[in-house]
């Protein structure tokens, strides 16, 4: 009468995917306990690693949960208890987890009715309420694992990319503040030919890299043309930590989502380590502190 999720980080946009495109990681995520109930809705009876509203309506598990039981029609309730590892605002996909989290563990308990996408659409009511607008590109990695591609919104269309063996991210994530809503504020709602021209060759490079499992052709395709020039100035010395970690074995590197967390990806774990230690000596030179992590994609 109980189960217990396990919800990865993620690393949404993958700089030349804004919005669309996304990647798990493997072994960095929240827990989540449930417990199925008599009464109807969602009770949350714990929060543990950071400071959430227990009142379902105001927290992303709450509404995410809620939505999926209203839709469902179910006539009874769960109650859950969340541990949050992933820290709340550090750009690797926390609200996505707990959006994703809760409508996968109830789709469990209800002996698996709904398909991914499904549970998808559900868990972006979630993240919408922490960040302000509905995307999934947190969410659908969170729920399906590995790389996620979507290819439409309306209608929600997402497609599970291939990930070469020897793929290694570092995140490293500087103790600063960014907000989503305001990271997405600060974008033009405009983007020339030119540069859409870039992102599209890109994008579709990276995704051909991916599926060869061709480690320089990702490297050299995920350049981010759209939305990285604005970013990258809320978060100081953006581009030496960039310099380092490409000069350190990195293939790629950006911002996870909207940040602050960093990203960098790498062919094998050896390099994915020292590009780690690398960047962590960079952020103390400039007296930032920082928390890092190497994981498998
Ligand atoms: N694609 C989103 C963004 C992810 O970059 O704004 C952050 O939640």
């Amino acid at each position: 009468n109980e189960i217990r999720v396990f919800s990865p980080a993620t690393v949404a946009n993958v700089n030349c995917g804004f919005d669309v495109l996304g990647f798990a990681l493997d072994g960095l995520g929240d827990e989540m306990v449930l417990r199925k109930v008599p009464q109807k809705g969602i009770t949350i009876t714990r929060i543990e690693g950071a400071d959430l509203p227990y009142e379902a309506k105001e927290n992303v598990v709450g509404v995410a949960g809620l939505a999926m039981i209203e839709a469902l029609d179910l006539d009874f309730g769960f109650e859950i208890e969340i541990y949050k590892n992933i820290r709340l605002g550090s750009g690797v996909g926390s609200s996505a987890a707990s959006a994703a989290g809760i409508v996968f563990g109830i789709n469990q308990f209800l002996e698996k009715p709904l398909t991914n996408l499904e549970l998808t659409a559900f868990g972006m009511k979630g993240e919408a309420v922490a960040s302000g607008n509905e995307h999934a590109d947190n969410v659908a990695p969170c729920i399906y694992g590995g790389f996620t591609l979507i290819t439409g919104y309306e209608p929600l269309k997402i497609v599970s990319l291939p990930v070469p063996e020897e793929l290694y991210v570092t995140i490293i994530h500087p103790h600063i503040t960014i907000k989503t809503k305001e990271a997405r504020a600060i974008l033009p709602k405009e983007v020339s030919l030119q540069n859409a021209i870039k992102q599209t060759g890109n994008l579709a490079g990276l995704i051909a890299g991916l599926y060869e499992a061709d480690y320089e052709l990702i490297g050299n395709s995920t350049q981010d043309f759209l939305v990285e020039p604005y970013r990258k100035n809320l978060i100081p010395d953006f581009d030496f930590y960039k310099v380092t970690a490409l000069k350190n074995g990195g293939l790629a590197f950006g911002i996870s989502g909207s940040g602050p967390s960093m990203f960098t990806l790498s062919k094998g774990k050896e390099n994915a380590g020292n590009v780690e230690l690398a960047l962590k000596e960079a952020l103390k030179t400039k007296n930032m502190e920082s928390d890092s992590y190497v994981s498998p994609v």
